[in-house]
């Protein structure tokens, strides 16, 4: 039997709780769907490392504490404009920036935290603009990690609706218990390293197509389904091939996942009466006919809509593309990253688990001819 840790507790945590069961998403006390559609990022990163939601005078001082961190180190702007040459896909751009840190172990948790939270977005926008022959815009410290993003992406003014749209879906992805790449930061945090080398590592766990992938996917299915007519055909189709449904089925949910109704109401809110509405309207009967053909074919499998499904109308609402989809997604996930790097590093032990050894026992070292003599 492959060993994977499926069910093993490895740590325990005061930063999210998800109760599979129940489909339920619990962030430092509060229930997903009553946080997300109100906090913006800067109160939950204050929830996250203080423990407590702040009253305005708090998000403000913070807010300001991480808008004064977004000007790239002129290390990490070198790695950026040699990584756009080479045209190096946006998540492996993230991996280096972040790398070239200089974060040490002596620093101020805390301020360091901040640091890494302000970066992302200026890396992740900064660098979309590199790729593109466009020259990055200047940071502003006036605005929301959100708005911050696009801003730094498209280098205008974001509007209040894609802003808020954008904080909702960064907040539903904050964090959620210890998925790989949180459990990443954590094994790299228990060793005593530092805080920039624990978050390169959780880019390099969030890359991977298992974990942070399966957006684009999503949204492209409902694109190829173009019209609600064409829903039923397409998937019974994709399903007779034996494909997998993107967007749908999860390893811990066995019901729908909590973060997928907060984004269906945020998409919803956000597509509103205007001309993109088709496009929601579309993606709702594609999710309908979903559930009904997986209920139809695995009636003893509870396979419901995930994050990844809302994730992706999202996004491309507010004019995100898809090759920014997973970046977008680490500039959410950096929030619970760091939190969860100082609880590690103020109560957590070094993190060494056992392997079960299966290969052979009996092996006998013989020289090689060059050495007989
Ligand atoms: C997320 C996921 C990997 C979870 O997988 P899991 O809990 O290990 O589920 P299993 O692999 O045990 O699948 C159980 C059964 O349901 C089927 N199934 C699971 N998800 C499915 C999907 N999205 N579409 C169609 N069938 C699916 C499997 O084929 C399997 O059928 P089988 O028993 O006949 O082989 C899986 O649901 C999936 O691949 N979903 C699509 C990708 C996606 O949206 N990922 C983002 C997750 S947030």
């Amino acid at each position: 039997m492959e060993h994977c840790l499926d069910g093993v507790v490895a740590t325990s945590t005061r930063i999210s709780h998800v109760d599979g069961e129940a489909g339920r998403l619990v962030i430092a006390g509060y229930a997903l769907e009553d946080l997300a559609p109100h906090a913006g990022c800067e109160e939950v990163l204050h929830l996250l490392l203080r423990g407590s939601l702040p009253d305005a005078t708090e998000r403000d001082r913070i807010g300001r504490d991480v808008a004064a961190k977004r000007e790239l180190p002129s290390t990490v702007r070198v790695v950026l404009g040699e990584a756009a040459d080479r045209s190096v896909p946006p998540m492996d751009a993230l991996r280096m920036a972040v790398g070239a840190l200089a974060l040490g172990p002596a620093g101020n948790a805390e301020d360091d935290a901040l640091t890494v939270v302000g970066l992302f977005p200026t890396i992740v926008g900064n660098y979309w603009r590199l790729l593109h022959g466009e020259t990055p815009v200047a940071v502003r410290d006036d605005l929301t990690h959100g708005a911050h993003l696009l801003h730094q992406t498209f280098g205008v003014e974001p509007s209040t609706d894609a802003t808020r749209a954008l904080d909702t879906y960064l907040v539903t992805v904050c964090d959620h218990g210890l998925n790989a790449s949180t459990f990443t930061a954590r094994v790299i945090t228990s060793t005593g390293s530092d805080l920039a080398s624990a978050i390169t590592g959780a880019v390099g766990a969030l890359k991977g197509p298992l974990h942070g992938g399966a957006p684009g996917p999503a949204l492209q299915m409902v694109f190829d389904i173009g019209t609600a007519d064409r829903a039923e055909e397409v998937i019974r189709a994709r399903l007779d091939r034996g494909e997998r449904l993107m967007g749908f089925g999860h390893r811990i949910y066995r019901v729908r996942d909590p973060r997928a109704d907060v984004l269906a109401t945020a998409a919803e809110r956000f597509y509103g009466t205007g001309s993109q509405r088709r496009l929601y309207e579309l993606a709702r009967h594609v999710e309908a006919t979903a559930l009904r053909l997986l209920r139809e074919r695995k009636p003893d499998r509870r396979l419901d809509t995930n994050v990844e499904f809302y994730t992706a109308l999202l996004l491309h609402g507010v004019g995100l593309p898809v090759e920014l989809f997973t970046p977008t997604f680490a500039v959410g996930r950096v929030l619970g990253w760091v939190a969860h790097c100082i609880e590690q590093r103020t109560r957590g032990r070094l993190i060494r688990p056992q392997s079960v050894y299966d290969g052979p026992t009996e092996g006998r070292h013989r020289p090689l001819a060059n050495d007989a003599a």
